[in-house]
């Protein structure tokens, strides 16, 4: 199981002159030092206001410098790092955004990351107390406390810029020097807010991590079966997690006949991951059901897909990933939540026993499914999956599934594509994804889809053809979620990246964790 960082993450009282760290970290914006950098500058003879004056520190979020500090200055500090915040939203300089923040703390993160020095502090406070700027989020206003946002958001942008994929290299990367960051603060009053804030970010920054890893690993290492296992070692960390399996056998002897008509082209062996997490006091209280698509590689079955970058359908269980990702996060930040992770987990393969064109199947709910196209396999995994999920008696259930190309084609990928049977639930995962920057988009479900899902020789086929693919690919999965509050995010355009940078980006990890949060 991948490693979580071993960073200490601190919140403390403490003063730029008068407190020992390897690297202070101080800010800027428009063409003025905050007080910290001032306070240091006095005693460096004017080079942090000369960077910005001369222009060699351009006034842009994120643009930053390094300054060793000289002994005859006597600091408490090795090095300076300088970082722009860029320009203030509006003249009379109150409001800063929350895009200027995320990007100076990228920079930093990755900054803190290579540097040799082994301590480092943060001093962003004064930003929030003295100044009384507000941090605006687009169009949308936060009910949260500017600083506690900001400490929440730096310590999970920190926590994934130790990320490196080196499972399967045989040179691992230099490790990183960093161990104890500390966020300064002014008075010792907030200070718990934010040492909260800082274990909750890093907490998430952990479970994106684990969905990232889980993503990037092969398709020949991450099959359902080391899904499963994985689980059981994700149990063993926590006694909040329960987690087990059901094998193929099981869920053919439960009428699972959609899941396994995907699975039975493969070799691999099929899997319905269950873990139950129940946090404090939560016990009792009905559960927040998570439902993810787990195909460890999508062949497009006997629908074979066109060969270019096939190998990208490794990334068809990061649904799956998100799910194991959510709750890491959860265990880390020890949460009082009752939440069920389920994760559909099987191979899309062409054998001589796979799924043809043509075959009907029944579902676990007794609903008959024509497959005519057996890359439509994500949604034949998880209607049995949803099935199941009636058992708990879910307080909501939230699907997350790489789902459709046509997904891609209509948000491209920057938004989740977001459907629900109940807006109270659509609105709170829309605000989730503002909050944390994983933002979701809701497209409609409309019955005027659900035509498109017309079959001759079964209840439903498992394409509505190529009009509005992933809103008809939604309509099916509409169908099995009728008991309960359901929610379903297609994912497919924001769960990696393409090209130079190939790899998992561990959404929607920090939308459902907050979404779980608010609830
Ligand atoms: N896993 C794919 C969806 C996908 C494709 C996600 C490319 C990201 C990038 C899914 O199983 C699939 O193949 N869907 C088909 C559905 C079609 C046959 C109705 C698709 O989108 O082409
Ligand atoms: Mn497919
Ligand atoms: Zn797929």
């Amino acid at each position: 199981m991948p490693k979580t960082s071993a960073q200490k993450l601190l919140a403390k009282q403490a003063n730029v002159l008068t407190h020992a760290t390897q690297c202070a970290v101080v800010f800027a914006a428009n063409d003025q030092l905050f007080n910290s950098a001032t306070a240091l500058d006095q005693r460096l003879e004017g080079v942090l206001a000369a960077a910005i004056d001369s222009g060699d520190l351009k006034p842009k979020a994120g643009m930053m410098r390094w300054f060793p500090t000289p002994a005859s200055a006597a600091l408490p500090c090795k090095r300076v790092l300088l970082v722009h915040l860029g320009n203030f939203e509006d003249k009379s300089k109150r409001h800063i955004s929350s895009g200027n923040l995320r990007a100076a703390f990228h920079s930093v993160a990755k900054a803190l990351s290579k540097s040799p020095a082994k301590t480092a502090t943060i001093y962003l406070n004064e930003l929030f107390s003295e100044n009384d700027v507000s941090i605006t989020h687009g169009a949308t206003n936060l009910e949260i406390d500017d600083q506690v946002w900001a400490g929440q958001e730096f310590a999970t942008t920190l926590v994934k810029e130790l990320y490196h994929y080196c499972e399967t290299k045989s040179k691992k990367p230099d490790p990183v020097a960093l161990t104890t960051l500390v966020w300064a603060t002014e008075a010792s009053a907030g200070t718990n807010a934010l040492r909260q804030a800082l274990n909750l970010g890093s907490a998430i920054g952990a479970g994106i991590n684990l969905a990232r890893e889980l993503g990037d690993l092969p398709p020949n290492i991450c099959t359902p079966t080391y899904l499963a296992k994985l689980a059981v070692q994700l149990g063993a960390t926590s006694p909040k997690l329960n987690a087990r399996s059901l094998s193929q056998k099981q869920m053919e002897k439960m009428g699972m006949g959609a899941l396994i008509s995907v699975a039975k082209g493969s070799s691999e062996e099929a899997k319905l991951i269950i873990m139950e997490y129940k946090g404090n006091k939560a016990a009792n209280s009905k559960p927040h059901v998570l439902v993810g698509k787990g195909i460890t590689f999508d062949t497009g079955g006997i629908s074979l897909k066109p060969g270019a970058n096939m190998d990208e359908m490794k990334y068809d269980m990061c649904g799956a990933a998100s799910v194991f990702g959510t709750i890491k996060a959860l265990i880390e930040m020890d949460a009082n939540l009752h939440v069920v992770g389920l994760v559909a987990a099987a191979e899309n393969m062409p054998n001589g026993n796979a799924s043809k064109p043509g075959d009907v199947v029944t579902s676990m709910s007794g609903q008959t499914i024509e497959i005519l196209n057996t890359d439509a396999e994500g949604r034949l995994v998880l209607c049995d999956t949803l099935t199941y999920a009636e058992r708990y008696k879910p307080k909501t259930v939230v699907d997350i599934a790489t789902l459709t190309g046509a997904c891609v084609v209509a948000l491209g990928n920057h938004a989740s594509a977001l459907y629900s049977n109940h807006q109270p639930l659509a609105d709170a995962l829309l605000s989730a994804g503002n909050n944390s920057g994983d933002r979701a988009w809701q497209m409609p479900l409309w019955d005027d889809y659900q035509k498109q899902l017309h079959s001759n020789f079964a209840d439903m086929a498992n394409i509505g053809g190529m009009p509005g693919g992933s809103i008809t690919a939604a309509c099916f999965l509409s169908r099995f979620a009728k008991k309960y509050h359901w929610a379903h995010l297609d994912i497919a355009g924001v769960a990696w990246k393409s090209g130079a940078a190939k790899g998992a980006t561990g959404r929607p990890v920090s939308l459902l964790v907050t979404y779980l949060l608010n609830t």
